[in-house]
């Protein structure tokens, strides 16, 4: 089946929504607006093939050193062809366009992104997303998601050491995502 990675269009905006909004409902992602997938459908890219839209990916740009890969969906009918890597690295080549450094994402499947060839950090070392964004994000309290993180000079970002947390609940509220107290 050939697939085709192309910019988003407003006629895009219902089936993204839909896609992301199931998986939100699963707790798999956060969930979008219309409003927000129109104000921001120039970050967007789509999958398409001949059946029609199969997913969507977005690219956030948050500083001029930094980009954050967002809303990734794959529809499930269409899953392990490819076509979410197909997604990421589209959205990757445009941050080097752009003549960016850093590409990050959020994630619940880690495994999948090292597969897109990042590595996992932590949001200590991410500051222009954990001090502006996470504060007023709904997962702030039980934040369960991996930072993961592509340099595009090339070089490897530091490993992370065995003692340091990973997601917002641990790092900056000091509690572990359940509630108990972090160590
Ligand atoms: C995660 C998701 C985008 C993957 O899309 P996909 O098209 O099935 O993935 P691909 O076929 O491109 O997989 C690329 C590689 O990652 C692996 N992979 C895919 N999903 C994975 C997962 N959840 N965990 C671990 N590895 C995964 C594949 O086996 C493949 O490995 P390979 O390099 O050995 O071939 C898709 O399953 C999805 O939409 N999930 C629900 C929403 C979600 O979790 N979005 C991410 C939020 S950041």
């Amino acid at each position: 089946m050939s697939v085709a990675i192309r910019p988003a269009r407003v006629e895009d905006v219902d089936d993204m929504r839909a896609l992301i909004n199931g998986y939100a409902a699963e707790d798999r992602m956060l969930e979008r607006s219309r409003d927000f997938l129109i104000e921001h459908l120039r970050d967007f890219v789509v999958a398409e093939g001949s059946s029609g839209f199969l997913g969507c990916c977005s690219l956030a740009v948050l500083t001029p050193d930094l980009a954050e890969v967002r809303s990734l969906a794959v529809r499930p009918e269409a899953s392990g062809r490819g076509i979410g890597r197909q997604l990421v690295l589209a959205c990757v080549a445009e941050a080097r366009r752009l003549g960016l450094r850093r590409v990050f994402a959020l994630t619940l499947s880690p495994q999948f992104f090292e597969r897109c060839g990042f590595v996992l950090t932590s949001l200590g070392r991410l500051p222009e997303k954990s001090a502006s964004e996470c504060p007023v994000c709904p997962k702030r309290f039980a934040c369960d998601e991996h930072a993961m993180l592509l340099h595009l000079d090339g070089t490897v970002p530091e490993p992370l050491a065995a003692s340091e947390p990973v997601g917002y609940t641990r790092l900056f509220l000091g509690v572990e995502p359940g509630g108990r107290s972090a160590p």
